[in-house]
């Protein structure tokens, strides 16, 4: 057996006696009629779990999980949900395209042809020719769920990997030569296992601050602990900074204690949080020519208002600071429908509604909006 042979028994070893214990995981040895020693999953809750996983952490993950697995167990029933409810179960995992590129997954799973109806693809090419599938996602389906030969690598492998190799590129350049030595270490059988079981050594050994190299099934194959400098890789090129954009959201309620309603709209189904319930907002999402973007802060109807208010909230491409203005009138609004969807930037939204303040949190408001909510609601 070569180096990088004996470096994947030992993580394979390892990862048979540690493996967590994930809800979407077959804990090791345990499913019968497997090729030698491999373990195998569901496809859909592979491929649910990895979508998820991409977003946040395990922890966060494991209560999304549960709950969407409990409400559509299987790929069918996820492609015959409303999309609605799909994204107001997505929210607070964020970055909502994914919650809308699922359900389109889910209808092309459910409707292949013939046989295949309802049955993902069983092959890299297969999954990656799925909508919204990307190349990592294919990768660690084909090896989990089917235990194909693919080379997985997620934030923890890349890690673990620079480091067993010291590879100093920084990212992201370095990620080609994190991949290929990822390759030389992925076994033909078991790829599934070995991905998950570099994932958990990443999480749980190798970890970003402080790895634990005595524990490491690893250490001695390791080039970055033989230098005494595990945390120095990665290697990261430095982030521009983000640029900032500000705008502003509206707290519109009508009715008596106990009976509150605020005005919420929809959001346009493309674009930023698309499709989501939201509180109204000057459109702090419009894309300037770069740079600083400043929401225009006009008010859905005149005054008066006060400011209750900021929250910030860091997206993938610019970081906001949403102020909340609250629509403080002596006698409250009556009906605002036909005004709101009139107003520029809205047209295209599914307008608006008035929703009970005391179910709130069945709105599925994305993050951003529960956080400006709070500032004025306790929920
Ligand atoms: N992170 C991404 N996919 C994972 C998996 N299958 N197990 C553990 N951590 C993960």
């Amino acid at each position: 057996m070569g180096r990088a042979g004996g470096m994947s028994a030992r993580l394979l070893r390892w990862y048979d006696a540690y493996a967590r214990v994930l809800p979407w995981r077959e804990r090791p040895g345990q499913m019968p009629g497997q090729i030698p020693g491999a373990n195998r999953a569901d496809p859909y809750r592979v491929w649910l779990s990895e979508v998820m996983l991409q977003q946040t952490t395990v922890a966060a993950v494991i209560p999304y999980f549960e709950r969407f697995t409990q409400r559509w167990p299987t790929v069918a029933a996820l492609a015959a949900a409303d999309e609605g409810e799909v994204m107001a179960a997505w929210a607070g995992l964020g970055y909502y395209a994914r919650a809308r590129n699922l359900v389109a997954c889910a209808k092309a799973v459910a409707g292949r042809p013939g046989d295949g109806a309802g049955v993902f693809p069983d092959s890299e090419a297969g999954l990656r020719a799925l909508p919204g599938l990307g190349a990592y996602t294919a990768a660690a389906v084909a090896a989990i769920a089917f235990g194909q030969r693919a080379v997985v690598v997620d934030a923890n492998v890349e890690r673990v990997v620079a480091r067993l190799f010291a590879i100093a590129t920084p990212l992201p350049a370095g990620k080609a030569e994190i991949r290929a030595a990822t390759d030389t270490l992925t076994p033909d059988l078991r790829a599934g296992d070995f991905a998950q079981g570099m994932m958990d050594l990443g999480a749980t050994v190798c970890t970003t601050r402080a790895p634990a190299c005595l524990l490491c099934p690893l250490a001695k194959d390791c080039a970055a602990h033989a230098q005494g400098d595990e945390t120095a890789y990665p290697v990261k090129a430095r982030k521009a900074p983000k640029p900032e954009r500000r705008g502003r959201a509206f707290w519109i309620t009508r009715g008596g204690e106990g009976q509150q309603e605020v005005w919420l709209v929809r959001r346009p189904a493309r674009g930023m949080l698309g499709g989501m319930l939201a509180l109204p907002d000057d459109g702090w999402s419009a894309k300037g020519d770069g740079g600083s973007v400043r929401g225009d802060g006009v008010a859905p109807l005149p005054g008066p208002w006060h400011v209750a208010g900021a929250v910030a909230h860091v997206f993938t491409h610019f970081s906001l600071r949403l102020e909340l203005a609250v629509y403080s009138p002596v006698d409250s609004p009556v009906d605002l429908g036909a005004d709101w969807d009139s107003l520029p930037g809205d047209a295209e939204a599914g307008g608006g509604r008035w929703w009970p303040l005391a179910r709130l949190a069945e709105a599925g408001l994305p993050t951003l909006y529960a956080k400006a909510a709070r500032l004025v609601w306790p929920q």
